[in-house]
């Protein structure tokens, strides 16, 4: 069976990443279009850089927890692709095998001149950091206002799913959430998310559960199938 999974920010609530829309639309007191759009960035690029050399510093302390685990137990036996809309790696260092980061990475920076000049970045990234051919790099995020690459290639994959399993997503930011009306009527849908923002139907199965008591459920159900 090929089982497609579509997270969000809750799934790594629990390991203390906080999630984006829980505080009045303010990120860690930035309005989002300060520090993730391409315009914030023209306007106020220390302000931008600092906000991700925090996130990334943070990252870097945490660890994945009980729900980023029980999916890479679904790998034995089962074809498993991670659609996140999370720039974490929290996914990959579980033991994930196949995962897509719909949002751009963290832990990696890219050259403002060349975006397929892609490196690992596991420090501060600072005004003055420049790529080979002498650009300044930035985060390798895709802010508001910019084109989700790899949409296409995740359509592919859900389009293929015989389960989908969503996971800590408030279904609001798009393309992302558009990317559950690709999944084949003969899916079975799992949805786990405390506040859940759609309602269990004949197809759906809502938990409204947090991910680390939510998933491990939804992965013995399939594993005992
Ligand atoms: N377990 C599971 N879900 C949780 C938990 C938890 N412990 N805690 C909170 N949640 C749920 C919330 O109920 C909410 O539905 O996680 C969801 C988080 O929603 P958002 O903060 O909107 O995160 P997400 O859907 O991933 O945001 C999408 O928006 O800001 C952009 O690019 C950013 O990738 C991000 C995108």
């Amino acid at each position: 069976m090929k089982i497609v999974v579509l997270s969000g920010a809750g799934i790594s609530a629990e390991s203390g990443l906080k999630t984006f829309r829980d505080s009045n639309g303010l990120w860690e007191g930035h309005d989002v279009m300060e520090v993730a759009s391409p315009q914030g960035f023209s306007n106020n690029p220390n302000l931008v850089l600092d906000f991700y050399n925090k996130r990334r510093k943070q990252l870097l302390e945490v660890e994945p927890n009980t729900a980023h685990k029980a999916l890479v137990e679904l790998e034995s036996g089962h074809e498993v692709v991670i659609i996140t809309q999370n720039v974490d790696d929290l996914h990959e260092r579980a033991g994930s095998s196949k995962v897509i980061h719909l949002h751009g990475e963290l832990l990696k920076v890219r050259s403002t001149f060349d975006e397929d000049l892609v490196m690992d970045w596991r420090t501060d990234l600072n005004m003055g950091d420049f790529c080979e051919h002498n650009h300044q790099l930035r985060p390798h995020i895709v802010w508001f206002g910019e084109a989700v690459p790899l949409m296409e290639t995740a359509i592919d994959e859900i389009a293929t799913a015989d389960c989908v399993i969503i996971v800590g997503t408030s279904m609001q930011v798009y393309p992302a959430a558009g990317l559950i009306e690709y999944a084949p009527e003969h899916a079975s849908v799992y949805f786990v998310d405390p506040y859940p923002s759609i309602r269990s139907s004949e197809r759906i199965t809502v938990l409204a559960e947090k991910a680390t008591i939510g998933i491990p459920k939804v992965v013995e159900w399939i594993s005992n199938k």
